[in-house]
C-alpha cells in the first residue's frame, strides 16, 4: 500500500538494523483515516467469508478493530497474561518475543472462537512470526479455520512471514520492508 510505505519513509524512525518506530501514526498515536484506508485495503485483499478477526494485545487491537468494522463482524484479542477478568475454559499459546527477549503466555477464552468461525488474524508488525504462529495455534485448537493473516508491516528480512507461508497459510502485508541499513528503509 503506497500511502503506508510513504508514511513509513517520512515518519518512521530506524533503530539499529532491525527496528522501525512508527509511534507517531501507527502505534501509540494513530492516524484514524489512514487506519480506515488500511482496513478497506484488507477487505479488498480478503474478499471472502470472514466471521471474526483475531489479534493480540496491545498494538494489534486498533488494526483488528478497524478491519472488523469494515466487515461488520466482531474481533477478539489474545491477552498476554492470565488476568482475573478471564473466565471459563481458556486456550493458550507460548509466544517468545525476540524484540523483548521474553516469553509470553497468550490467552483467549474458548467461548469466543467457534469451530464454525472463519478467522482472519491481524497484527501490526510481523518480525519472527511467533505472535502470528501463537494465534494460529489458538484458533486451530478451537477448531476454527484460519482464512489468512494480515499485518500492517512485515519485516521480510526476519523471515517470520515466509516460515508461516511455507506451512500453507496466506500471509499478506500492507507494507513489506526488505532491508534496513544506515537509516534507509528499503521496501519490496
Ligand atoms: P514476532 O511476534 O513476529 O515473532 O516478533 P517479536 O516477538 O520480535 O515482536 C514482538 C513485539 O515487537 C510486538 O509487539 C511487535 O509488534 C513488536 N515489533 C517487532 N518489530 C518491531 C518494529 O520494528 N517496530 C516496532 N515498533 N515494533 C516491533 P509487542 O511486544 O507485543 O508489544 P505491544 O503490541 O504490546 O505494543
Amino acid at each position: 500500500m503506497d500511502e503506508l510505505k510513504e508514511r513509513i519513509q517520512k515518519e518512521g524512525k530506524v533503530e539499529g538494523n532491525e527496528i522501525v518506530k512508527v509511534g507517531s501514526f501507527l502505534n501509540q498515536q494513530i492516524d484514524t483515516s489512514l487506519l480506515k484506508r488500511m482496513a478497506q485495503e484488507v477487505k479488498r485483499l480478503f474478499n471472502e467469508n470472514i466471521t471474526k478477526v483475531v489479534t493480540i494485545e496491545a498494538s494489534g487491537i486498533a488494526f483488528a478493530c478497524a478491519i472488523a468494522t469494515e466487515y461488520n463482524i466482531p474481533f477478539v484479542f489474545a491477552k498476554k497474561n492470565n488476568s482475573s477478568n478471564l473466565s471459563g475454559e481458556l486456550v493458550c499459546a507460548q509466544v517468545y518475543s525476540f524484540t523483548h527477549n521474553e516469553m509470553n503466555r497468550i490467552v483467549i477464552p474458548k467461548a469466543y472462537i467457534k469451530s464454525t468461525d472463519q478467522i482472519l488474524i491481524a497484527d501490526d508488525f510481523l518480525a519472527n512470526g511467533k505472535s502470528l504462529q501463537g494465534l494460529i495455534n489458538i484458533v486451530e485448537e478451537c477448531g476454527a479455520k484460519v482464512v489468512g493473516c494480515v499485518v500492517q508491516i512485515e519485516k521480510e528480512f526476519q523471515n517470520g512471514g515466509n516460515a508461516i507461508r511455507r506451512k500453507g497459510y496466506r500471509v499478506e502485508a500492507l507494507a513489506s520492508i526488505k532491508e534496513i541499513s544506515d537509516d534507509i528503509i528499503k521496501f519490496n
